[in-house]
């Protein structure tokens, strides 16, 4: 029931996946809802410059990949293949627009307003979009994250020198030498990118591994491939310093450890180390919020912050920065607004590299198992054995189905493979569902697919596969 008092049922703030889609949902469900965005089109990090921008780029360097690399030549495919690299950022553009488009489109069609501007609180029911200020019963604060800095390596995205995520997604030129700090999800797929259209691709990486949180037999496979891909990888280092002399960069390194320096000489510089939540001038204080030591806005379960009518979902948030993650917090938290019951399994998020071979995951890595004292049963099935994968030549990786050993319950599923990231949908469904890993051997898979590796590996937790 509308409350006259307010401007609006429900405002919030960015309009991200887990801003748009709370909206969306909130107006759904009756709710006289806006939205504040300060960017000059909606859909937020993901739709911008994140996930649409990076994935449009993976695919067309992909399809060059696979003349340069030789792939095509093996299929008795030839003929010169030429890159014009400004006709595939204006590809990349057209379905960022497209998205973004979309988003507006289904805003006029759900009837929520769209505040053009930058929100900051003023008490807890109101909030000031540059000149004006608006209020509402309920507030959602979805104001995403964007890049940790580096200090000693400033970046500079217009100078297309030192770029971050968002300057990596459009630099004017393939780099003679791009130098990757962090090997994470970031790194690993725009380095893919650039790699794949020829630049010499060097990533640097505090740990002694790439990709940290996921299940260690992943990480392990991973650095060995992109090793075999041709990237260069200088593990437990980090970059303390970087001078920029006309073209070049020369980045100061140190062992993660200590000991001596050394320099590596770029033409091109990527810094992703990591994404922080964006609170910067929200006013937090004056609605009488905190944020946490990692600068995350508090919430409880039901996305409640800890003042009444304040909610907070997505990136700006605790747990992994995904936009499925975000999206699906915004259908929680708007329902749970309206007085419904809106659930997030946190247990249950599937994380995706977008790489090729793709690598995914869901649920506990087997370390993570270990460390709750669950004893677990892991079977592992590799896409060599998978007739799909062999009659398409393309046989990198695994997948690996980790279960308790006591229920049989599938506690963790982690995957390389070309198709990993539709694969691990299954998974996840399997999981939310409390499937055991004998439901899974038991379902009929279709052949020939990249999918059979996953009920194998399911068939292997009880040591019977039968392609192994
Ligand atoms: P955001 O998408 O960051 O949106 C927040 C919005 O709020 C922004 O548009 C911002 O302008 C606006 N805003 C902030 N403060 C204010 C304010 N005070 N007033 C008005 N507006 C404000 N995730 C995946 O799941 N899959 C991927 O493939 C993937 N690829 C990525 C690739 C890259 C290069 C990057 C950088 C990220 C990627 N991510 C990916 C992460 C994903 O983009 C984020 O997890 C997701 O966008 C978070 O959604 P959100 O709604 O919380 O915040
Ligand atoms: P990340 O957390 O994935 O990786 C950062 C890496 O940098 C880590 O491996 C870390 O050990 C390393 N690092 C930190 N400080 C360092 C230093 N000083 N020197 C060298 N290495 C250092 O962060 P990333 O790649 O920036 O991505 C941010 C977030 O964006 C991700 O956590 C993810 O949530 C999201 N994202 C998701 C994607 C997907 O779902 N496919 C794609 C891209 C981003």
């Amino acid at each position: 029931m509308a409350d006259h008092s307010y401007d609006y049922d429900v405002l919030v703030i960015g309009a991200g996946p887990g801003g748009y889609v709370a909206a969306i949902r909130a107006a759904q469900l009756g709710l006289k809802t806006a939205c504040i965005e300060s960017r000059e089109t909606l859909g937020g990090t993901c739709l911008n410059v994140g996930c649409i921008p990076s994935k449009a780029l993976l695919h067309g360097s992909e399809l060059y990949d696979h003349a340069k690399s030789g792939h095509m030549a093996t299929w008795g495919l030839g003929g010169e293949v030429t890159l014009d690299l400004d006709r595939m950022m204006e590809e990349k553009t057209k379905a960022v627009n497209e998205l973004t488009g979309g988003i507006e489109f289904l805003f006029k069609k759900n009837k929520i307003t769209w505040l053009k501007g930058h929100g900051a609180f003023t008490d807890a029911h109101t909030v000031k979009v540059g000149d004006d200020t608006v209020t509402a019963k309920d507030i959602v604060i979805a104001t995403g994250s964007s890049v940790t800095p580096l200090p000693g390596v400033e970046v500079d995205n217009a100078a297309k020198r030192i770029v971050d995520s968002t300057g990596a997604l459009d630099l004017e030129e393939v780099p003679e030498h791009l130098v990757v700090i962090g090997g994470g999800v970031i790194g690993l797929e725009l380095g893919s990118v650039w790699r794949r259209l020829g630049a010499k691709v060097t990533v640097v990486e505090y740990l002694d591994k790439l990709l940290p949180g996921m299940d260690e037999e992943v990480r392990k496979e991973a650095g060995k491939i992109f090793k075999k891909q041709g990237m260069e990888m200088k593990l437990g280092t980090k970059v303390t310093g970087a001078n920029v002399k006309g073209k070049k960069v020369t980045l100061t390194l140190e062992p993660a450890k200590g000991g001596e320096e050394e320099t590596l000489e770029a033409t091109h510089v990527l810094v992703s180390i990591g994404r922080r939540p964006n609170t910067d001038g929200l006013e937090l204080d004056r609605a009488g919020l905190q944020v946490d030591n990692r600068g995350r806005v508090e919430i409880d379960h039901d996305f409640k912050t800890g003042v009444e009518g304040i909610w907070a979902i997505g990136d700006v948030v605790k747990g992994p920065m995904l936009a499925h993650k975000a999206e699906d917090e915004g259908i929680a938290v708007a329902e749970n607004i309206a007085g419904q019951t809106g659930i997030v399994n946190h247990d249950v998020i599937p994380s995706v590299v977008y790489t090729a071979p793709e690598i995914a995951g869901v649920g506990l890595t087997e370390e993570e198992a270990k460390e709750k004292g669950i004893s677990v049963k892991v079977g592992k099935f590799p896409m060599m054995a998978n007739s799909r994968a062999k009659a398409n030549r393309d046989t990198d990786g695994f997948v690996k189905v980790i279960a308790d050993a006591e229920t049989d319950r599938v506690v963790g599923v982690w995957m390389i493979n070309t198709l990993a990231g539709t694969m691990i949908a299954q998974a996840a469904q399997a999981m939310e569902f409390g499937a055991t890993s004998e439901d899974i051997a038991y379902t009929c898979h279709a052949h020939p697919t990249h999918a059979e590796a996953f009920k194998e590996a399911a068939m292997a937790v009880q040591g019977k596969p039968i392609h192994i």
